[in-house]
């Protein structure tokens, strides 16, 4: 055990699987909003719980602090999310965007020098082309208390949950790619990983709505021809984590299976 503390946030699907990769030789703070599984704990990993809803700052503050508190927090990762099918476009805005900025708000003064962020995005934001570079320019130059107020956040939170998710992933690897700076002028390193379709609680729900046969049809052509699993996005996570990955920051890693490349290049028919 080295003593340093790997916090996840979010304990679904992927939480849990990138926890059980990553955490075998640190304190892993696992956090949620609801009830965090016992199962890691039951396999002698050395687990703390905390509540937390990444919408709200102080939540997330306190969070942060409670991590520096068990050790040097060398690993962050953020995975907890709410799907289109799963919420209105406010509340998809409020977590997903919000909750992301409040993360990299509230653990960039406490992740040690040599430490590493990753938070998970979606390949939505990349099917929708990213995000004009005036949103973008806005986003990345806005304090976390400011971004709900700007006027295409607002607009997001006001429309169709499926787009306001694709907005909301688009501007959390913005948010990403601004944070890398004032990361490594601490000498940490912040990444996103964009996830494509995976075999998680929140797939299977958007794989049963409206969007499903899309998304299937969008599997079938991609390179992999398959689901991702929980498993695929933790691997490259671990990679993200790792000394392997030192020169690697401000960066959007698609862990998709291949799906935007096939869109992208016409292949979807
Ligand atoms: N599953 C997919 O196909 C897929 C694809 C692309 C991107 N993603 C993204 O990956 C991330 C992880 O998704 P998953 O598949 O593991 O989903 P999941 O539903 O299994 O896990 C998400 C977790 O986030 C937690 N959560 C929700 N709102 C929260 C809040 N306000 N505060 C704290 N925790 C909260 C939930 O309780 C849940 O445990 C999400 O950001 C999601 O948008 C998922």
């Amino acid at each position: 055990m080295s003593g340093n503390v790997l916090v996840v946030i979010g304990a679904g699907g992927m939480g849990m699987a990138i926890a059980r990769r990553c955490g075998k030789d640190s304190l892993v703070m696992l956090a949620d909003i609801g009830e965090v599984s016992s199962a890691l704990a039951d396999e002698a990993y050395d687990v703390r719980t905390q509540q937390v809803d990444v919408s709200d700052l102080i939540s997330v503050a306190a969070l942060a602090k409670a991590a520096a508190e068990l050790g040097p927090v060398q690993s962050v990762v953020h995975t907890a999310g709410l799907s289109p099918m799963q919420s209105p476009a406010d509340r998809v805005i409020a977590v997903d965007l919000l909750g992301t900025a409040h993360v990299i708000d509230a653990f960039g003064p406490v992740i040690v020098a040599g430490g590493a962020a990753v938070v998970i995005s979606s390949m939505a934001g990349h099917l929708t082309g990213g995000l004009p570079a005036a949103d973008e320019a806005a986003i990345a130059a806005a304090d976390a208390a400011d971004l709900a107020a700007l006027p295409c956040v607002r607009a997001a939170a006001a429309g169709d949950p499926g787009l306001a998710y694709a907005f909301a992933k688009a501007a959390v690897s913005a948010l990403v790619r601004a944070a890398a700076q004032p990361w490594g002028r601490r000498g940490a390193r912040i990444n996103a990983i964009s996830p494509g379709v995976i075999d998680t609680s929140m797939g299977k729900a958007e794989l049963d709505g409206p969007s499903g046969g899309f998304m299937r049809t969008m599997v079938e052509v991609s390179g992999a021809g398959r689901l991702g699993t929980p498993d695929d996005i933790a691997a490259a996570t671990e990679f993200l984590l790792s000394p392997n990955a030192a020169f690697i920051t401000g960066a959007d890693l698609l862990v998709d299976g291949g799906v935007v490349a096939a869109v992208r290049s016409g292949q979807l028919g």
